[in-house]
Order: structure tokens, then C-alpha cells, then sequence
């Protein structure tokens, strides 16, 4: 007989060469691929990547951003800050990167190779307590970078994404204590999500807020 199950969206998705996920998912009436800085008006490029394409000095730029941002909330936490299996996570196989690029000469020379990295988001369709989302794995932009509207852009690309592979939410996990990343994915139109674990409630009664909270915001079907 047969198989008439219809295939998800978002295997579909993961099994699409850069080029056709590029081609089908990325937003085709907005420019993305450029950003400039409204306060030093410096210009950086965006670009998409799969994490198996990054070469060993992009990735360990984009570890260092996570490490200067997030090891203290990782070292807070349960589970600790562990640079080994963080690294091994970052190259998952489905999972895919914008890239921020300053246009910058490395060195002030000329030397035709592309900018450093300063910023990156990175991201996976998959599947979350048996419903197809977009997780956003990681958003960590370089200090010089932060409040200038660049993280809501790069959000706004994720969605769009997430809304023509035709997932019903974004969703991802914030640190409690990062009291400024939480503001900011509030202020984007994030809550808490069904399934974020409940405060634990001591035996003096007594509520204790998990370490990390889980997010997301519902982008509804196809575009
Ligand atoms: C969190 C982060 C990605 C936000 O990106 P950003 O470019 O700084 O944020 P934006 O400028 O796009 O801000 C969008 C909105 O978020 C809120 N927001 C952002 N930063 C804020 C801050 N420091 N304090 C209060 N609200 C803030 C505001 O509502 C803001 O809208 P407004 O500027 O119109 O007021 C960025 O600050 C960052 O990389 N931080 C370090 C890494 C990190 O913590 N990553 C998250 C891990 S879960």
C-alpha cells in the first residue's frame, strides 16, 4: 500500500541544499543580506550558512561571542559552562547560520577575504513537544553591535523563514537571569511557552524560577 503520510515541513526543509533553502525560504521582498549601523552608519553584510560549512576560525568567532555573553548564565546554571559540548552542538548538522560580516578590511590592508564575524544567529527546523518550530539555537552580536536594531532584524529574518517552511511558532531558550535578552525578545513579541518548566515550589511554599525560560511566538503557516 502506498504511503500517503504527508511529508513535514520541515524534513522537507532540512534536506534542501543551501542554495534551495536560500532560494524558498529566505525573504524575497525584503532586502537581508545588508545592515548598517544607525548610529556609526558602519555596513555589514548577512549571509546564510549551514553549520557544516563553517570553516574552524568562523566557528570558534562565533563560540568566543557565546562565551563572552553567556558563560556566566551557563555557569549559574544546573548544567554549567561546558566549551566542549557547546562547540559539538553548534556544528549539528540540521542547524543553519546568519552570518554578520563588517565590510571592513581585516588590518585596515586590502585583502579581498570576507570581514570578520560580529554577530550570528543561528537556527533549526525541527521538532518540539510533537510540533514542528523553528528553534533558535543561539543570537549573540558583538558589544559595538547591541541595541541597534540588529537583533530584531535578524528575528525578523528567523520568522520569515520559519513562516514559509510553514511552522506554527519560533520558539527557544533564554536564560532567566539574562534579564536583557528576555526584555528583548519580550519587546519582539515572545512569551513563555506551554511547555517552559513551572517554577519549583519548595516545601516552605516558596516558588523558585528555573534557570532558563522557554520562549516563542507563533508565526502561523505559509506566507
Ligand atoms: C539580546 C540581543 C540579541 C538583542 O539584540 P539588539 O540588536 O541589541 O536588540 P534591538 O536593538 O534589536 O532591540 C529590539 C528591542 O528589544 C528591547 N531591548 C533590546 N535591548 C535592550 C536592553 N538592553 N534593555 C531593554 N530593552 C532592550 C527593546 O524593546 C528594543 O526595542 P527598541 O530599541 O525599539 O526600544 C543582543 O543584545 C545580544 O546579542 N546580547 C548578548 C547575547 C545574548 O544575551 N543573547 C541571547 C541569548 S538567549
Amino acid at each position: 500500500m502506498a504511503n500517503t503520510k504527508k511529508p513535514l515541513g520541515i524534513d522537507i526543509a532540512n534536506a534542501k541544499s543551501l542554495f534551495d533553502f536560500l532560494k524558498d525560504y529566505l525573504p524575497i521582498d525584503t532586502p537581508w543580506t545588508s545592515f548598517t549601523h544607525p548610529a556609526t552608519k558602519e555596513k555589514y553584510t548577512i549571509e546564510l550558512q549551514n553549520s557544516s560549512n563553517l570553516t574552524r576560525d568562523e566557528l570558534t568567532t562565533c563560540f568566543s561571542l557565546v562565551e563572552e555573553s553567556s558563560k556566566g548564565d551557563y555557569s549559574a546554571s544546573k548544567q554549567g559552562w561546558k566549551p566542549a559540548a557547546k562547540r559539538r552542538e553548534m556544528r549539528l548538522l540540521e542547524l543553519k547560520y546568519l552570518l554578520v560580516r563588517s565590510t571592513k578590511p581585516r588590518d585596515g590592508e586590502e585583502t579581498g577575504k570576507p570581514g570578520d564575524i560580529e554577530a550570528f544567529v543561528s537556527f533549526m527546523p525541527t521538532i518540539e513537544d510533537d510540533q514542528e518550530v523553528l528553534y533558535v539555537y543561539e543570537i549573540h552580536l558583538a558589544p559595538s553591535l547591541r541595541r541597534s536594531g540588529l537583533g530584531r532584524r535578524l528575528m525578523g529574518v528567523v520568522e520569515s523563514v520559519a513562516r514559509r517552511i510553514g511552522v506554527e511558532k519560533v520558539m527557544l531558550t533564554c536564560f532567566t537571569r539574562n534579564k536583557v535578552a528576555k526584555g528583548f525578545y519580550e519587546g519582539i513579541g515572545y512569551g513563555k511557552d506551554e511547555f517552559s518548566p513551572l517554577p519549583r515550589v519548595l516545601r516552605d511554599g516558596r516558588e523558585v524560577e528555573e534557570a532558563y525560560v522557554i520562549l516563542s511566538k507563533r508565526v502561523g503557516g505559509v506566507e
